[in-house]
């Protein structure tokens, strides 16, 4: 049994303490906003937040977070108002959107440490791949949730999905029981 917090609740995995946890994540939390890209440590789709640090969860056993603090990307804000998320919608940053969970917790914790990060610790810290190609306009969309975090721009907020972490896992809609068949027609 591992007990650790995610998104602010106390959770106790019944798993392989050699489990990544990216895969706790997705396949015992139903947090599937945490993607699997390569497995290897080596595209950062799968970055949360451990105690304050960007860390790529599929590189990370069980063991290794035992009374850790776990953010996802479903925990971030409820209302998809943290500066980041803030500052990559109104850049139009995503294309397929596969890498973005992953960038954007990147982000987060590259400014709640650096109020004010230059292009070179911009580059340093989002070494993310992104299969499309969105590195010409993650500068600036970093940038700008810099700025929105200082308060040194505003925008206005998307609308609220209204929607908290634990609702948007149970309505992932794969995962839901199937249908009862409706009985044959006599
Ligand atoms: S899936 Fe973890 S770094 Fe790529
Ligand atoms: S937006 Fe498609 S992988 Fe990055």
């Amino acid at each position: 049994m591992t007990s650790l917090t995610v998104n602010n609740q106390p959770v106790q995995y019944r798993l392989d303490p050699a489990t990544p946890l990216l895969f706790a994540l997705r396949d015992a939390s139903n947090l599937t906003g945490t993607k699997f890209g390569c497995g290897t440590g080596e595209c950062g789709a799968c970055t949360v937040d451990i105690d304050g640090q960007a860390v790529r969860s599929c590189r990370i056993t069980l063991a290794a977070v035992e009374g850790t603090f776990v953010t996802t990307i479903e925990g971030l804000s409820r209302d998809r108002g943290h500066p980041v998320q803030q500052a990559f919608l109104a850049s139009n940053l995503s294309q397929c959107g596969f890498c973005i969970p992953g960038m954007v917790m990147t982000a987060a914790a590259l400014i709640r440490a650096n109020r004010d990060p230059s292009d070179d610790d911009i580059r340093a810290a989002m070494t993310n791949l992104c299969r499309c190609g969105v590195y010409p306009r993650l500068l600036e969309a970093v940038r700008r949730a810099a700025r929105i975090a200082r308060g040194d721009e505003n925008i206005v907020p998307p609308a609220s999905p209204d929607i908290d972490a634990g609702d948007a896992a149970r309505a992932v809609p794969a995962l839901a029981p199937p249908a009862t068949p409706a009985p044959p027609q006599s």
